[in-house]
């Protein structure tokens, strides 16, 4: 994995209990970064902030439910109490409804937009209040491939995605004034629990450790370059599946998967 000189900063990762905020959350501490990982999971938490500092020892987890704004606030004024600094944020924090437009209830739409986006514009915009201060540091949103395209039974998710997409667009602009970098990160299909049922399997998914693997190259970029939205595809999906999709064969809950 690339190698960035993280040493004597600070780092918050949400979502960053398993998954690949897990493999962010450690590709950053293994590379010098005192980082805090948020969800809502306290066991995963633990197990997590154990492995994190191992190799950076004042990293630490807190519960947190990006749906909450107490919640977030609390987990900013900790990381400031502890650091008074904040270089690298990455709001990845994310879930998704399996269900087509008609098919999704108003309960569903609510979680996954104020989960995947309401989330967001908490966690980056309180993220780039303390780096406008500090004239500077990196916001690397986890968006998804489905923030670029449509799929049919993820009507919320694609949906909650592109207005993630669009509001980290729009915070990059108010961000660069003060020479903080606001990144859109959108990967395909990532082995995760996230792609546990798929009925492709995973093995044609990318790992977490190359999304992980991708923010460290961001953070490695010299001053004066700068990618405000990067979309990384699988190289490929299993043929079978392929066919069976122009074919229009896959049952709904299927092609939401593949
Ligand atoms: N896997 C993929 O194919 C893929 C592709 C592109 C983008 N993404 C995006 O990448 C991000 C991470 O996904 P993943 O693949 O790592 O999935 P995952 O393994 O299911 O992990 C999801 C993470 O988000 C946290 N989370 C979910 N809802 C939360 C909430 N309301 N408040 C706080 N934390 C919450 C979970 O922790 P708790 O459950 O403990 O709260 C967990 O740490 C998501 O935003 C997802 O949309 C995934």
């Amino acid at each position: 994995m690339i190698n960035v000189d993280l040493k004597g900063q600070v780092a918050l990762v949400t979502g960053g209990n398993r998954g690949i905020g897990r493999s962010v959350a450690l590709a950053l501490a293994k590379n010098g970064a005192a980082v805090c990982v948020t969800g809502r999971n306290h066991d995963l938490l633990g197990s997590t902030a154990s492995e994190l500092q191992a190799v950076s020892p004042e990293s630490f987890s807190m519960e947190c439910d990006v749906r909450d704004p107490s919640a977030q606030s609390r987990v900013f004024h900790e990381i400031l109490r502890r650091f008074q600094r904040l270089d690298v944020c990455v709001p990845n924090a994310g879930g998704a409804t399996l269900a087509s437009a008609t098919q999704t209830t108003l309960e569903q739409w609510r979680t996954d937009i104020d989960t995947n986006l309401t989330g967001v514009f908490i966690t980056a915009t309180e993220a780039l209040k303390i780096m406008m201060k500090q004239k500077h540091g990196h916001i690397i949103g986890v968006v998804s491939k489905a923030g670029t395209t449509a799929f049919v039974a993820r009507a919320a998710y694609c949906a909650s995605k592109w207005g993630a997409r669009g509001f980290l667009k729009c915070l990059a602009l108010e961000a660069q004034k003060h020479n903080v970098k606001v990144t859109a990160l959108c990967p395909a299909s990532v082995a995760t629990d996230f792609q546990k049922n798929n009925p492709a399997g995973t093995d044609w998914m990318m790992s977490p450790d190359c999304v992980a693997e991708a923010i460290l190259y961001l953070l490695g970029l010299e001053r004066n370059a700068y990618v405000d939205e990067w979309l990384i595809s699988t190289w490929e999906k299993p043929e079978k599946d392929k066919a069976k999709l122009d074919q229009g064969k896959l049952p709904l809950g299927e092609i939401a998967r593949a």
